[in-house]
């Protein structure tokens, strides 16, 4: 099956109640991990790559992987665009065959959100293409910006129906509580998701997917073992499960996830070093590492996004 825009996928999802993974692929091994969890699982996929990912390793480094994801697997995978900055990097990407991108002026004023988010809509819209427009603003760190939890702020309903109708795109990413990276809340402070927020832009936009970015768990066996085995990360608290299961069967439709796995292949490699000083072939740790990506997302497919059989 050829890539796929996430129309059909949302379409499904928002009908059945359950949320399409989107997972953030960085190199060879993390691509085979999500994907072969989403194979084996007979799940629809999204594979999404940041301009940190594109520096990286190349577009078309991670274009040619994608493609042999593709061709190994017989579920449909869209490869979108995470965080797209500004135009040039969406354009970038749409003519270098990616069918889905992200518009990220969540930073901007919301006229200039618009403004810029509708340029991105009608070029993405001209070559197929589907683009998810943002609005409110998740603390955390993302590519070089860092936004402050002061600078964080939710989703505001009242802006929603304008947005999405000046603008015409085809996902909505808000902020109801969620923030990226590994340190999500400080000690003592309660994970909550504003799912009254939710709730009211819902009703204002029916049948509308929504997207939910930020949303690793931090699982705290991964945080020990990197620990145990030389590493100094603090405690972190990151989104529960439950929160997202229940969010998954709403109107959202895509929920990334990028930290639980960094932690994960961090996790293993660590400790393979760790038990295993005197290695030093690459693929005596990068074989672990990919299977802990592996076990990661078949644990978010079948207990947290509810898309296992989906596809
Ligand atoms: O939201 C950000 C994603 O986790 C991507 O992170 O910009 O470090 O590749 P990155
Ligand atoms: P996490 O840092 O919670 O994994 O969020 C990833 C994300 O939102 C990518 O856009
Ligand atoms: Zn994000």
């Amino acid at each position: 099956m050829p890539l796929t825009t996430t129309t059909e996928m949302f379409k499904r999802a928002y009908e059945e109640g359950y949320a399409v993974g989107a997972f953030n692929v960085n190199n060879m091994e993390i691509v085979q991990g999500i994907t072969e969890a989403a194979q084996e699982l007979n799940a629809p996929l999204i594979l999404q790559v940041s301009a940190g990912a594109r520096k990286y390793a190349n577009h078309t480094y991670l274009m040619k992987l994608v493609e042999a994801a593709v061709a190994e697997t017989s579920i449909p995978i869209a490869l979108h665009l995470d965080h797209g900055a500004d135009f040039d990097i969406c354009k970038s990407c749409i003519d270098g065959g990616f069918t889905s991108v992200m518009i990220d002026g969540s930073h901007h004023s919301f006229e200039d959100n618009i403004a810029l988010t509708k340029r991105v809509v009608e070029y993405a819209h001209s070559k197929g293409v589907t683009v998810e427009g943002e609005l409110g603003q998740l603390s955390g760190v993302e590519d070089d910006v860092n936004v402050s939890e002061a600078d964080a702020s939710y989703t505001r309903p009242s802006e929603v129906e304008e947005f999405v109708g000046s603008t015409g795109v085809d996902s909505l990413a808000i902020a109801i509580g969620t923030s990226h990276g590994a340190f999500k809340f400080k000690p003592g402070q309660k994970p909550q998701l504003r799912f009254d927020i939710l709730e009211e832009i819902t009703q204002l936009l029916p049948g509308f997917p929504i997207v939910l970015h930020g949303s690793s768990s931090v699982p705290q066996n991964f945080l020990e073992e990197i620990n145990k085995y030389g590493g100094d990360m603090p405690g972190a608290i990151g989104i529960p499960e439950e929160m997202l299961r229940q969010a998954a069967k709403s109107a959202v439709c895509k929920i990334n996830i990028d930290s639980d796995i960094r932690m994960a292949m961090t996790a293993v490699i660590r400790k393979h070093f760790a038990l295993n000083p005197s290695h030093f072939d690459p693929r005596q740790y990068l074989a672990p590492a990919r299977q802990a990506v592996k076990d990661m997302v078949a644990h978010k497919i079948s207990n947290v996004l509810g898309c296992d059989g989906k596809a």
